[in-house]
């Protein structure tokens, strides 16, 4: 897909990956709505892309961890920029850890967040979609949805989650013209990795440093549009990633023995 002129939807696009997402879609020509729950943040991305190209973006407030929140955002999109050409499913959480640890409400929301506002946000989008027999669905997943998250059930979980909606979109509307893509990066310099370095938070984020080189979210965004352009499934930012998922599928038990000592050198080093 050439992005320009065309209406691109990110959601939790007032920071990190989304952002940097958001600000190349437009730098490619494109008219953005900046989706966040955060509004103020979203306002101050959606201004920026506004002085550069007057009227080519909005901000919207909106929760996709509700079904009515997805709804509202496809509605309110359509009334300003008319038919969505791409909606990228971004906004993410990166809550939980052991299941021991993780509480119910933090189960619910990763699932929500991560998982069910794909779905949602799918509901609304492909009856028109279909009708057209165009449209592109994205998502960002992440590596720990084609590996494991050491550290956290509910990352793991769901976004393996988030991999298996996009590729069930990609197999089941590939043939009407639905394009779908997913973005499975490993460490990417935003809140969400920053956030874990807590010590409290566990090891997950000093996990997926140690995996390999921590990138610029523009790095991500930049991969995205050539593979956007390529219409192609997996958004691979970490070319490392390919290697780790044909390990995976070459030798299972090997690989979770290898998990399992990245496992433990990280629990020593902690
Ligand atoms: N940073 C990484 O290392 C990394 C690696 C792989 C995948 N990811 C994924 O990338 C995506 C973006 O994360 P990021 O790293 O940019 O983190 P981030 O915290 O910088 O950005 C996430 C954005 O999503 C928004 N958001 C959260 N819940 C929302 C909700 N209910 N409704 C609307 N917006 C909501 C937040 O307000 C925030 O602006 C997530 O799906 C995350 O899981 C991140």
């Amino acid at each position: 897909m050439d992005l320009n002129g065309k209406h691109v939807v990110v959601t939790g696009a007032a920071a990190g990956i989304g952002e940097a997402l958001a600000e190349r879609f437009h730098a490619e020509g494109a008219r953005v709505v900046v989706a966040d729950v955060q509004a103020e943040g979203a306002a101050v991305v959606a201004a920026r892309l506004n002085e550069r190209r007057p009227d080519s973006a909005i901000a919207v407030r909106a929760d996709v961890s509700t079904e009515h929140g997805n709804k509202t955002l496809v509605e309110t999109a359509e009334g300003r920029f008319g038919v969505i050409d791409l909606f990228f499913a971004n906004a993410g959480v990166g809550v939980g850890s052991d299941p021991l640890r993780t509480s119910e409400l933090e189960w619910q929301l990763a699932f929500d967040v991560n998982v069910h506002a794909h779905r949602w946000a799918a509901k609304y989008l492909l009856p028109g979609w279909l009708a057209r027999g165009e449209g592109y669905f994205c998502s960002t997943a992440s590596a720990a949805g084609l590996l494991s998250q050491i550290g956290s059930a509910p990352y793991s979980m769901t976004k393996h989650a988030a991999v298996a909606f996009a590729e069930w979109l990609s197999i089941t509307y590939g043939g009407s013209g639905v394009k779908v893509s997913c973005l499975c990066p490993q460490g990417v310099n935003t809140a969400l990795l920053r956030a874990g370095d807590d010590p409290a938070a566990g090891i997950s984020s000093s996990v997926v440093r140690a995996a390999g080189r921590v990138l610029e979210p523009a790095e991500v965004a930049e991969v995205a549009v050539a593979i956007i352009r390529s219409e192609t499934f997996l958004i691979l930012p970490h070319d490392e990633v390919l290697t780790f998922m044909r390990n995976k599928t070459a030798d299972y038990d090997r690989w979770l023995g290898g998990m399992r000592k990245l496992q433990a050198r990280m629990l020593g080093g902690a």
